[in-house]
């Protein structure tokens, strides 16, 4: 094999899709799945790899720092593809203390671990540190976040995100360990666990639930197919220049009404109901404490210097998306089960 990548979150939403891209588009990669199953990892996603020669699963927390040493002494990766964390905003308002130790403490045992087996020898070598746009803040109605937007984190989330950015960074100046980071919009498509608002209004206009939208829908996003990302991560992973950064984003901002609005009538054709059925769901609540306003991204980076844009329209990946939960009703029905029904009704009892 012509390289070791370690991937880490590999078993979650986004992981899952770049490690599928990876195992099945370079056979010559050996590919390892670092992921600690935690309740957003779930192996269902990655079924079809099994038994594919290149690729292996290792259940492990990336916060044990000797079971990583371990790891990485004996497998002697080449790279690390760091995905995994703790990645909801809502999670990280009821208790910052796991984000603080996956996001932050988790990178930094990670990047230890590549200095101490790559000691100063970096040739070939690459830690590609995967990244949100939540960590430049909150826009006002105008105006892109650029790669050189001043940072300004302002949930527990996104402010570990930012404090992993940096270390990534300080690494790179501090001991030259070759990185590259990216940071990425919203995603949305198949596998993405249902507490984010794309699945969770998928879910509850099947069921007919009320549909809950924080404040007065006002807040926009700029979402990516996942799809589209994974194919970021690639181009990335193999052309990005060392130290650099690169924003990835899909030219596609929404208003969450509006959102919501389109997939309520998106799902009255696809459920056979009545025009309006499903608008009639949508129940405003309780805003999200700290609720930013508006993330846009300014992608021009990857695209001029990389040749990247986004190629699934959002029509064409909702569509995909919505058809994908509803014939993996058992993958979402496993998912719900346990757990995710004690945070949903802590989450959203008295919204
Ligand atoms: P996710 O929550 O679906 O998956 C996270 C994965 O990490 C899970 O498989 C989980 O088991 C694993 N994990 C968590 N803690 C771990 C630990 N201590 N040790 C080992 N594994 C652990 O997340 P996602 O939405 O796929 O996001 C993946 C990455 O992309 C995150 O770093 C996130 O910040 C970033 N990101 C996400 C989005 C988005 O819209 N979802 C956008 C931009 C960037
Ligand atoms: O911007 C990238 C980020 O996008 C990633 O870094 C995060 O990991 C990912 O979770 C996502 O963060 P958001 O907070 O934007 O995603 P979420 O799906 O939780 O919410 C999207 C918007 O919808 C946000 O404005 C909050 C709102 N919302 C969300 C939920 C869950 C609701 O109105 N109601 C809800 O029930």
């Amino acid at each position: 094999m012509d390289k070791t990548i370690i991937i880490t979150g590999g078993a979650g939403f986004i992981g899952s899709h770049v490690v599928r891209l990876f195992a099945t588009k370079y056979p010559e990669y050996r590919i390892l799945n670092l992921d600690g199953l935690t309740y957003a990892g779930n192996l269902e996603n990655l079924k079809d790899l099994e038994g594919l020669p290149n690729y292996t699963f290792i259940k492990g927390d990336i916060v044990e720092e000797d079971f990583i040493n371990k790891l990485f002494a004996e497998q002697q990766p080449d790279a690390v593809i760091h995905l995994a964390a703790e990645s909801h905003v809502d999670r990280s308002i009821l208790d910052p203390l796991s984000f603080i130790n996956t996001n932050i403490i988790g990178t930094v045992n990670l990047l230890n671990a590549c200095r101490s087996i790559w000691k100063d020898n970096f040739d070939g070598k690459l830690f590609y540190h995967i990244s949100t746009d939540e960590v430049y803040g909150s826009l006002g109605e105008e105006g892109l976040f650029v790669e050189t937007t001043a940072y300004d984190p302002r949930s527990p989330y996104s402010a570990s995100k930012a404090s992993s950015d940096h270390l990534v960074r300080a690494y790179h100046h501090t001991y030259k360990l070759p990185v590259v980071l990216t940071n990425c919009s919203n995603n949305y498509g198949p596998n993405q666990f249902p507490e984010k608002l794309i699945p969770l209004a998928i879910n509850n206009i099947k069921k007919m639930k009320a549909v809950p939208i924080y404040g007065k829908g006002e807040n926009v996003r700029d979402w990516l197919y996942v799809g589209d990302h994974a194919e970021a991560i690639d181009r990335v992973f193999h052309k990005g220049s060392n130290g650099e950064t690169y924003n990835i984003g899909g030219n596609n901002e929404w208003m969450n009404i509006d959102l919501i609005r389109l997939m309520c009538k998106f799902m009255d054709e696809k459920l056979d109901r009545s025009p309006g059925t499903s608008e009639g769901l949508i129940e405003f609540v309780k805003d999200r404490a700290g609720h930013d306003l508006r993330y846009a991204i300014d992608a021009g980076k990857i695209k001029e210097d990389l040749g990247w844009e986004p190629t699934v329209t959002f029509e064409e990946g909702l569509a995909r998306t919505v058809d994908w939960y509803l014939s993996n009703q058992e993958w979402l029905e496993n998912v719900l089960s346990g757990d995710y029904s004690k945070y949903y009704d802590q989450q959203y009892k008295d919204r």
